[in-house]
C-alpha cells in the first residue's frame, strides 16, 4: 500500500510537449518552480515549428476587442463560447508584447503598431496578425526553445512520450480522484519512468495524423486528448476537424501548407482553365472562414474530376512573393514550381482539431492536478471552426494562467507512485501489424470522415475503428511499448472520439457537414464525451 509523507522541496511541475503552449507554460512556473518538459521526438518537431500565417494581436488603430470577438464568433459558427473569445482578444496586444520582449523576429512596419507588419487572413475583418514573413512559428519557436535551454529550472527530456497519467486509481486507494504523475518511455532507453508532478500540463498538440493527408507534423497524434480521456476527463467538441483548403499537392511533398496569407495578399482560386470560382460559394471569396473554402474547392474537384484546384498568385509579381513569402517561395522552386510564374496546385487537408479536453481558462481539465493547454484543448474559443491565427494566441495567453493557477496551488503530499508492470508483456512479434493498421486508419479516416459526411460513412468508419480497437487492445496488452504503438493507440481513442460526436450531431455547423442533415438547427450545444467506464484494461493500469 503506498504511503504519503510531506513534501520537502517542490516536485515538478511535468509539461508534457515543447510547442508553444508547453514552452510559454515553462518559462511561466520556471522562475520560482522546479519544471520537467517531454518531447516525444527532437525538440524542434510540432506543429508551432510549422506555423506560417502568424499570431492574432488586437493592435491596429482601426481594430477593436469587439471585432475580433466579432469574428471569432462567426468563424465558429455559433458555438464560440463568448467569455473565452473575449478574455483571449483582451490579452492579444500582451500576448505578442511578451513574444517580443523574448526577442521574436516579427516582420517590421515602422508605420505600424508596436512597429510591426500586419498581415490579413480569411475570416478577420481587419489586417490583425502579427507574423515573420511566412514562417512565424520557427521565428517563435526558436527564440523561446533557446530561453528554456538556458533556463536552469527547466529539465529538457527530448524524446520521452508519455504513455498515461498516473491518478488515484493506480494508487488503489479510496482517495479523491486527483493526477499525480506521468508514465514516460524513455525512447533510446527503451524503458518506462515513473514521473511523479505536483501538476502535469498536457500540451501535446493536435491529432491531425488521424487522416491521411494532413498538414501536420508527425507529433500530432492526439495523445494528450487520448491519455484524458482514458483518466475519465471530459472531451469536448471533436467533430470539428479544421481542413486548410490550400495544402501543396505535390507528390515529393507529403504536407507542405499554402498559408492563407497569400489568399489574404491576393492570391486567386482557380479552375485548370483559369476561372475563379469562389463567387459562386461566398461573398467574401477567397476570404470567406476555412470551411467555406475547404467545402468550395470539395466541391468543385467532385465536380470536374479535379486532383487539385490552382492557387495564383502570379499577379503579386516576383519581388512581393519573395520578400513576404520566402519560404513557400523557395520550397515550391525547388519542386520546380516558380510561383511568380506558375500557379499553385493546391487541395485541402486535416490542419487543426477544434476539439479537445475540457479546460477552464486556467488550463484546469476535470482531474484535479491536470492542467492542458494549446490544440489539444477544447476552451470554446474556436467553436465549430477555428479563425485563423487564433491558435498560437491561445497558447500563449492560456499558457500565462494556467502557470498563474499552478503556482497559486500548495503541494499537499507526495504519494509513491507504482512502478511501471513490464512483468506481463514480451518484445513484439510483428511491427508490421502495427503499420498496416495506422495506415488502415488514416485511410478510413479520410474516406468516411471528410469533409462531407453521411451517416452510413461514419457507422461504417465506427465499426471499422472498433474492430482496429480489439486488435490494438489486444496488442498493448501483450507486448512492450514502443512509440508506435502508443500513438497507434492514441489515435484510435480520438478517431472514435472524432465519429461519435460526428454521430451525435444531427446538424450541419461549421466543420461538420453531413448530407443526412443539411440544416443547421436554430440551437446548438458543444458535443461533450465522456469514457464508458467498462472498456478492458491491460493487468497493469487496471
Ligand atoms: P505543438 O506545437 O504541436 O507541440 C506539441 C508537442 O507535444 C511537441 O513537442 C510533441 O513532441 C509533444 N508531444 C505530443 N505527444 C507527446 C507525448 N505523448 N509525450 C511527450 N511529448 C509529446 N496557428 C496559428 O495560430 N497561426 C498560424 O500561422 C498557424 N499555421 C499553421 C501551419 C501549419 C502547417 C500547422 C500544422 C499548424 C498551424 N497553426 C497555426 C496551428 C498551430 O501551429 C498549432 O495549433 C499550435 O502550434 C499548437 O501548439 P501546441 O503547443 O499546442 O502543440
Ligand atoms: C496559415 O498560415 O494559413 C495557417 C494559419 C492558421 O492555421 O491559423
Amino acid at each position: 500500500m503506498p504511503t504519503r509523507h510531506e513534501a520537502a522541496s517542490p516536485s515538478p511541475v511535468v509539461i508534457i510537449g515543447a510547442g508553444l503552449a508547453g514552452l510559454t507554460v515553462a518559462l511561466q512556473l520556471a522562475p520560482t518552480h522546479p519544471v520537467v518538459v517531454l518531447a516525444k521526438r527532437n525538440l524542434d518537431e510540432g506543429a508551432t515549428a510549422w506555423a506560417q500565417g502568424g499570431i492574432v494581436g488586437v493592435l491596429g488603430s482601426d481594430d477593436s476587442i469587439e471585432s475580433h470577438v466579432r469574428d471569432t464568433q462567426e468563424a465558429g459558427g455559433g458555438l464560440v463560447d463568448e467569455h473565452t473569445a473575449r478574455f483571449i482578444a483582451q490579452h492579444s496586444a500582451e500576448a505578442v508584447e511578451w513574444l517580443v520582449e523574448r526577442g521574436v523576429p516579427f516582420s517590421p512596419d515602422p508605420a505600424g503598431p508596436l512597429g510591426l507588419h500586419l498581415t490579413r487572413e480569411g475570416g478577420h475583418a481587419v489586417r490583425r496578425i502579427a507574423h515573420a514573413a511566412d514562417a512565424t512559428g520557427k521565428a517563435i519557436h526558436d527564440v523561446l526553445l533557446d530561453e528554456v535551454k538556458r533556463h536552469p529550472n527547466i529539465t529538457l527530456r527530448e524524446r520521452w512520450m508519455a504513455v498515461d497519467l498516473i491518478t488515484s486509481r493506480h494508487l488503489k486507494t479510496d482517495g479523491s480522484p486527483r493526477c499525480y504523475g506521468v508514465y514516460a518511455l524513455d525512447i533510446d532507453r527503451q524503458r518506462v519512468e515513473t514521473l511523479p508532478a505536483a501538476a502535469v500540463v498536457l500540451a501535446t498538440g493536435g491529432a491531425g495524423k488521424v487522416y491521411r493527408y494532413t498538414t501536420n507534423p508527425d507529433t500530432s497524434t492526439g495523445d494528450g486528448i487520448a491519455m484524458a480521456y482514458r483518466a475519465g476527463c471530459r472531451v469536448g467538441n471533436m467533430e470539428f476537424v479544421q481542413f486548410h483548403p490550400t495544402c501543396l499537392y505535390h507528390p515529393q511533398e507529403r504536407s507542405f501548407l499554402i498559408t492563407e496569407a497569400l489568399r489574404g495578399e491576393g492570391g486567386q482560386l482557380k479552375l485548370p482553365d483559369g476561372t475563379r470560382f469562389m463567387a459562386a460559394h461566398d461573398e467574401r471569396l477567397e476570404l470567406a472562414p476555412r470551411d467555406v473554402v475547404a467545402r468550395a474547392i470539395d466541391f468543385e474537384m467532385k465536380k470536374h474530376g479535379l486532383d487539385h484546384v490552382w492557387l495564383d498568385a502570379t499577379h503579386l509579381g516576383e519581388a512581393f512573393l519573395k520578400s513576404h513569402f520566402p519560404t513557400i517561395f523557395a520550397r515550391c522552386l525547388a519542386l520546380g514550381i516558380d510561383i511568380s510564374r506558375q500557379p499553385i496546385p493546391v487541395v485541402p487537408a486535416a490542419h487543426y482539431t477544434c476539439g479537445g479536453v475540457v479546460t477552464d481558462l486556467d488550463g484546469r481539465s476535470d482531474l484535479p492536478g491536470l492542467y492542458a493547454v494549446g490544440e489539444t484543448t477544447y476552451t470554446g474559443l474556436h467553436g465549430a471552426n477555428r479563425l485563423a491565427s487564433n491558435s498560437l494566441l491561445e497558447c500563449v495567453v492560456l499558457g500565462k494562467t494556467c502557470a498563474e493557477h499552478i503556482l497559486s496551488q500548495h503541494e499537499s503530499g507526495r504519494p509513491i507512485l507504482p512502478a511501471w508492470d513490464e512483468s506481463q508483456v514480451e518484445n513484439a512479434d510483428e511491427q508490421v501489424v502495427i503499420s498496416h493498421n495506422w495506415d488502415e486508419l488514416r485511410l478510413l479516416m479520410w474516406n468516411y470522415v471528410g469533409i462531407v459526411r453521411t451517416t452510413k460513412r461514419l457507422e461504417r468508419a465506427l465499426h471499422r475503428i472498433k474492430l482496429l480497437r480489439s486488435e490494438i487492445d489486444d496488442y498493448y496488452a501483450n507486448f512492450r511499448v514502443t512509440r508506435d504503438l502508443l500513438e497507434l493507440r492514441n489515435l484510435v481513442d480520438c478517431a472514435e472520439l472524432i465519429v461519435r460526436s460526428a454521430l451525435s450531431r444531427h446538424e450541419s455547423r461549421g466543420l461538420h457537414y453531413s448530407r443526412d442533415f443539411p440544416q443547421t438547427l436554430p440551437v446548438s450545444f458543444p458535443t461533450i464525451l465522456t469514457r464508458k467506464p467498462k472498456r478492458k484494461a491491460a493487468p497493469w493500469a487496471a
